[in-house]
């Protein structure tokens, strides 16, 4: 089984540690990040949340992600062949595992495209005109044509990045856009930092509210992260069969998390205080989703000095998250293609490509010509997102617990991490693969199910 993953390491994998660890953090860093972890912190209690979250990140998300990429790294495959060398029975896990980024990978980039639209704006001195009520955002996703050019964009620069292959493609790509995404995100905070008000903009967000801390904050705080660090999909597996095997695990996965997290919170420094700022401290012009970033924020820097720079590094900023996200999931879907169907690279990606493009126009159009059409109520969108964020995405990862916990048990993992190194949490891992994360898996279930949180 090693050969076979040094065979495919040597065709093709991370040629470098830090390669690795930036592409996955690329994948980690997303959309997630920026608009959706500022507006759980400051809605769950600021600093309460934030500590929470710390202390799933380390335990909860940590187990889950050495478990994919030590899956990954050990069998050498795509999540479905993967999945299937662990246990023959749990092939079907692996199929279920690939439908999420099938699902995910159009409407993220049509997400991507409205990043880009904003972006161009932005650089082109329009920043002003994306401002105001709403309605150049309505326009914007109210007619098919824009969108459609946008999402297109998107799904091509992503489609080139993965056709120029793991090593030449995403390992070089990721090493040139997490620095800089990093930079422009420091950058950023520093300045919003500045700005008059903006100190009791970092109090609300930094300190912990007691009266807003309830299991609501934990149920909260596990989904985000479940999905922030890009689990349950496939990715982390994927990723994790590129990895050179003299590399530590457990070592690789600690810096992962502290890169998600490290940019999740430096997004809250700058959207949380700049709202405030903004709005004359009023925390409930902090929005969650795209109203957040496509209407209230251009609003935010239209009202600074020097906000169309800061607009334009800022959605640059969100595009480079974006994409390294949209990457990781066309890959995922891309080995699946190579591997089971025996299809070169390029050929594959053109497939998944075409796939995306079109699923992904179900999206641009349920927000304009076709806006009446609904399924179970939601927008296509929202559809897709609802039915892998929380349904499938709980399932993969409480069955993935299951086979490692129970059936191929926890030693599957730890011979993978020991391969060159102690595996420093080894009983934090058992107990959490075994009991713990199970439990919240199905507390995630339910609450999406039955709370509607
Ligand atoms: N982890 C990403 C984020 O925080 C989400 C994501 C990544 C979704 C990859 C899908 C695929 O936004």
């Amino acid at each position: 089984m090693s050969e076979q993953t040094k065979v495919t390491v040597s065709n093709g994998g991370f040629g470098s540690k830090l390669g690795f660890i930036l592409a996955a953090a690329g994948s980690a860093v997303g959309l997630g990040n920026i608009w959706r972890f500022p507006y759980l912190a400051a809605q769950y209690g600021g600093g309460i949340f934030l500590l929470v979250y710390l202390i799933l990140t380390v335990t909860f998300g940590f187990s889950l992600m050495v478990t994919e990429i030590a899956i990954g790294r050990k069998t050498g495959k795509s999540v479905i062949g993967a999945y299937s060398e662990v246990n023959k029975h749990f092939a079907p896990l692996g199929w279920l595992a690939a439908a999420v980024p099938v699902i995910i990978l159009p409407y993220y980039c049509v997400i991507g495209g409205w990043v880009l639209k904003y972006m161009t704006a932005f650089l082109t001195g329009q920043g002003k005109t994306a401002a105001g009520d709403g309605s150049f955002f309505s326009e914007f996703i109210g007619h098919a044509a824009q969108p459609t050019i946008f999402f297109f964009i998107f799904v091509i620069l992503t489609a080139i990045v993965v056709m120029l292959g793991v090593n030449k493609g995403i390992e070089r790509m990721s090493k040139i856009m997490m620095p800089v995404l990093f930079i422009l995100i420091i950058g950023i905070g520093i300045y919003t930092l500045t700005l008059p008000g903006a100190i009791d903009g970092l109090i609300y967000y930094v300190k912990p509210d007691f009266t807003k801390f309830s299991i609501k904050t934990v149920i909260a705080a596990m989904g985000q992260l479940f999905y922030s660090m890009s689990l349950a999909m496939g990715i982390m597996i994927t990723y994790g069969s590129y990895m050179r095997k003299e590399d530590h695990l457990e070592g690789s996965v600690r810096n992962i998390e502290i890169f998600d997290t490290a940019v999740a919170f430096l997004a809250g420094l700058i959207i949380v205080p700049s709202v405030f700022v903004f709005s004359g401290g009023d925390a409930s012009a902090l929005k969650s989703g795209p109203s957040l970033m496509f209407i209230t924020l251009p609003n935010v820097f239209d009202s600074m000095i020097g906000g169309q720079i800061v607009g334009a590094a800022f959605f640059i900023l969100v595009a480079l998250a974006a994409l390294t996200s949209s990457i990781s999931l066309m890959e995922t879907v891309v080995s699946i293609i190579v591997e089971k169907f025996h299809i070169k690279r390029i050929p594959a990606c053109l497939i998944v490509m075409g796939i995306s493009l079109a699923m992904g126009m179900l999206s641009v159009l349920g927000y304009s010509d076709w806006s009446e059409v609904t399924v179970f109520g939601y927008q296509f969108l929202d559809f897709f997102d609802f039915v892998s964020n929380n349904i499938m995405m709980p399932i993969v990862a409480l069955l993935t617990c299951i086979l490692i916990g129970f059936v191929a048990k926890t030693k599957f993992v730890e011979d993978e991490v020991e391969e060159n190194g102690e595996f420093k949490s080894k009983t934090l891992y058992r107990v959490m693969v075994r009991y713990v994360c199970p439990i919240c898996m199905l507390v995630i279930l339910f609450s999406a199910l039955f709370m509607k949180l």
